[in-house]
């Protein structure tokens, strides 16, 4: 490595800015005098989308494997293939000549209209983290970096460059921001992408509490930030909020204002060469990988078709899957013949080649004759003449096999959904398909849930096939023909309608912003706390076998939050085919000082098992996994108490529940101030020692004084004005209580909490 201060020093101030700012799409700013290579980045996430010509955005890309979105990648839980998929990645990064991928993203999927939800894992925070985590170091494994986007709050795509994300911190921390943080502590990725849009007001890029204050200095983020393309508004402001590295470029404008502030003494230089280090740190470090060569296609395109089997999941089956000895097969909709495998945008890869669905289902039905229908058009027109077309095909076969592709103009990058729908011609083909045909398998591909409720009570089957990779056509043909046996479980929860979804009302906001108004309720944690019927739960996949849980255990029934406890359980394959079983572990928080989710995901395993095979599967769950942020402790912090832990096959299937007792080891710092309430002194241990002993004292002057007069016990509780005084005075502060008391009181209520206050912040000093 660089002795990297000695190459600062000899920059001149000029080359520093330039050195922030890109020298074309992709690449950042050489220094040539120096020995300062360029360093070439290019999209991700599931594929490399390496433009030729680094001077253009959106040419055709090299041909590269294009691996199944975010979607179906984190429908598999299984954060070995992921990094797998990172270490093939990388290779693809190598031969085409790309330092630093683009990619993964973390953000959460807060509504299921998000039009960018296929490139984003999960409505919750510690799957996505786990993804994440696993995809960046499968990269950087082999010295590729990667780019965690995009940080923070960049959930919806309208008005995505401008709008303001209105979010407490509370729920910042513990639903948006958790993903990132788990990747970065996690596995350190070279770069973070900070997002277009505002979070609270201020441009995420130039967020000085989310870049400098928790992203570099609480969680050690080591790497540069880079701006999405074209977010950043203020250079200056960015560089002082924590933002290094401005892209797209070149950006002479924005080189000279960086100049001219440090002259003009508005940007301290220090400010400057600390972004400076932390690019040429990893454009060195970058530059330490050789680059070009070749790259093994077919391995890739197996791997990919591994990844899409093991991320497709049964949503229905009645028994008609595994197909069998059908001799006519209806195969109708045009994904079928045209794979729809991948999502519209900046991630939109050129694959080296495309699995057909028809031919693979061909090829795996043997003998038996396949007869093929379109089904819907490329547009949203309505066409009775091709659902015609179709039924006369679907009533002469055994069986009718429906590919439905989300078409790209109701989900892309750029522009949210709509509607939870298929389209309207969709819609209808399905309905009389299987009015005719009884038995009727939905193949859909989409990269986020679709409503059912029209039609899934007259098929016989669905198989959420996802944006599935270039592959995915021979992971579905191998899912029906029971070659695969299906193991995926849902990310996200499919709702039944889109106003039951937790942010309808806020959505997608207007006037500059949109308003966070759900808080930590969003997913399972919104329809499980509100007790809420859904079409599919999170977590939820059928499979070709059954699984049965005995004898959990935990390995301590009291455990001091910094031990964490380790869960066991066995998992048994009771049925005649070996298949997979996604375990999850949720904490539900039996008593808590603020409100809490009902239950969260704090950890899962996947274990493959043979018929009559029983396994252990054993999860530590650790201190995060019963603390919740608290923002006026602005800390994690953990509660003694009573935690249920919930093993479960889907976040409504809980199988076997454990409680346990944590011992918080927490000394929590004094928080009480002139506006804290009676029943927050009394649950402060310091507000407790000081001012418990006067309590008794001050609730019989108070009943005494409501208590119209009288000794008998209806006014011990309620009160000449018809209430119970106390209820209504534990919550006001201490010292508004007590300035109804003044008379009694022996100096001013104010000065009486002013000297209880330096008490018990003298307490723990
Ligand atoms: C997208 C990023 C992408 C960048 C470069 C932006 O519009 O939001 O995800 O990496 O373009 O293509």
């Amino acid at each position: 490595m660089k002795n990297i201060q000695s190459i600062i020093t000899k920059m001149t101030l000029e080359e520093k800015a330039a050195l922030c700012t890109g020298a074309s799409h992709w690449t950042t700013t050489p220094v040539e005098r120096l020995g300062v290579p360029e360093m070439i980045v290019s999209d991700g996430p599931h594929g490399v989308r390496r433009v030729p010509d680094v001077n253009s955005i959106a040419m055709e890309s090299l041909p590269a494997t294009c691996f199944p979105t975010a979607s179906c990648l984190a429908s598999s839980w299984d954060v070995d293939l992921i990094r797998k998929m990172g270490e093939a990645l990388a290779e693809e990064c190598i031969a085409l000549n790309v330092d630093v991928l683009l990619g993964p993203g973390a953000n959460m999927k807060r509504s299921p209209l998000g039009g960018r939800n296929f490139e984003y894992f999960s409505e919750d925070p510690y799957l996505a983290g786990e993804m994440a985590a696993s995809i960046i170091n499968g990269i950087q494994s082999k010295g590729v970096g990667t780019s965690l986007k995009h940080y923070a709050a960049n959930n919806q795509e309208f008005q995505r460059f401008s709008i303001s994300a209105e979010v407490d911190e509370r729920t910042l921390r513990e639903i948006y921001l958790t993903a990132f943080e788990k990747a970065v502590k996690q596995a350190q990725p070279w770069t973070v992408m900070c997002s277009y849009n505002k979070v609270n007001g201020t441009f995420a890029s130039e967020h000085n509490h989310l870049l400098n204050e928790i992203l570099k200095n609480e969680w050690g983020f080591e790497g540069l930030v880079v701006s999405d393309w074209g977010a950043v508004r203020d250079r200056v402001a960015a560089l002082n909020g924590g933002l290094d590295w401005e892209m797209p470029g070149p950006q002479d404008r924005r080189v000279k204002e960086v100049v001219d502030a440090v002259r003009s003494g508005k940007l301290d230089e220090a400010v400057l060469d600390e972004s400076v280090r932390r690019i040429l740190r990893i454009v060195f470090k970058a530059k330490e990988t050789p680059k070009n060569g070749t790259f093994d296609v077919d391995a890739h395109h197996e791997l990919a078709h591994k990844i899409a089997s093991e991320g497709m999941i049964l949503l229905k089956n009645n028994g008609l899957l595994p197909l069998k000895d059908q001799q006519h097969i209806a195969v109708i909709g045009r994904a079928a013949e045209n794979a729809h495998f991948q999502g519209g945008g900046s991630s939109h890869i050129n694959p080296t080649k495309v699995a057909v669905p028809f031919k693979e289902l061909q090829a795996q039905a043997k003998d038996a004759e396949l007869t093929y229908a379109e089904g819907y058009p490329t547009d949203n027109s309505f066409r009775q003449d091709m659902i015609d077309q179709a039924v006369s095909l679907a009533k002469s076969s055994d069986v009718a096999v429906l590919y439905i592709a989300l078409p790209t103009f109701k989900e892309s990058e750029g522009y949210d959904r709509t509607d939870l729908d298929l389209t309207e011609q969709q819609v209808a083909l399905i309905k009389a398909v299987s009015k005719v045909q009884p038995k009727t398998v939905v193949v859909l591909n989409n990269g986020a849930p679709v409503a059912m409720n029209e039609w899934i009570d007259g098929v016989a089957a669905v198989l959420e096939g996802w944006m599935m990779g270039q592959a995915g056509g021979v992971a579905i043909a191998n899912v029906l023909f029971g070659k695969v046996n299906p193991c995926g479980k849902l990310a996200e929860t499919f709702p039944l309608k889109l106003s039951d979804t937790p942010p309808h009302l806020n959505w997608p906001g207007g006037a500059g912003e949109v308003r966070y108004g759900e808080g930590l309720f969003i997913g399972y944690r919104y329809y499980d706390t509100k007790e809420m019927p859904v079409l599919f739960p999170f977590g939820y996949g059928l499979s070709y076998t059954t699984f049965a849980y005995s004898n959990p255990k935990v390995s301590a029934k009291t455990f001091k939050d910094t031990d964490g406890v380790t869960v066991t359980v066995d998992v048994k394959n009771t049925g005649n085919v070996s298949g997979k079983e996604i375990v999850q572990v949720y904490v539900h928080d039996q008593k808590s000082g603020l409100v809490r989710p009902q239950k969260e995901l704090k950890g899962f395993a996947k274990v493959e098992l043979k018929p009559g095979e029983t396994k252990t599967v054993s999860i530590h769950l650790d201190f995060r996994a019963f603390a919740y942020y608290h923002p006026e402790y602005k800390q994690w912090i953990t509660e003694d108490g009573d935690f249920d832990i919930l093993i479960a096959a889907s976040a409504t299937d809980i199988r076997q529940t454990l409680t346990v007792t944590l011992e918080s080891t927490l000394n929590l710092p004094c928080i009480l101030d002139k506006e804290s309430t009676i029943r927050e002194w009394m649950a402060d241990p310091s507000g407790n020692a000081v001012f418990g002993p006067f309590y008794t004292q001050m609730e019989s002057a108070a009943r005494k004084m409501f208590g119209g007069g009288g000794d008998n016990e209806r006014y011990a509780t309620e009160s000449a004005i018809g209430m119970d005084i106390m209820e209504m005075f534990n919550d006001m502060p201490l010292v508004s209580v007590l300035m109804f008391q003044q008379d009694a009181l022996p100096m001013h209520p104010e000065d009486l909490v002013n000297g209880l206050l330096m008490q018990v912040h003298s307490l723990g000093k």
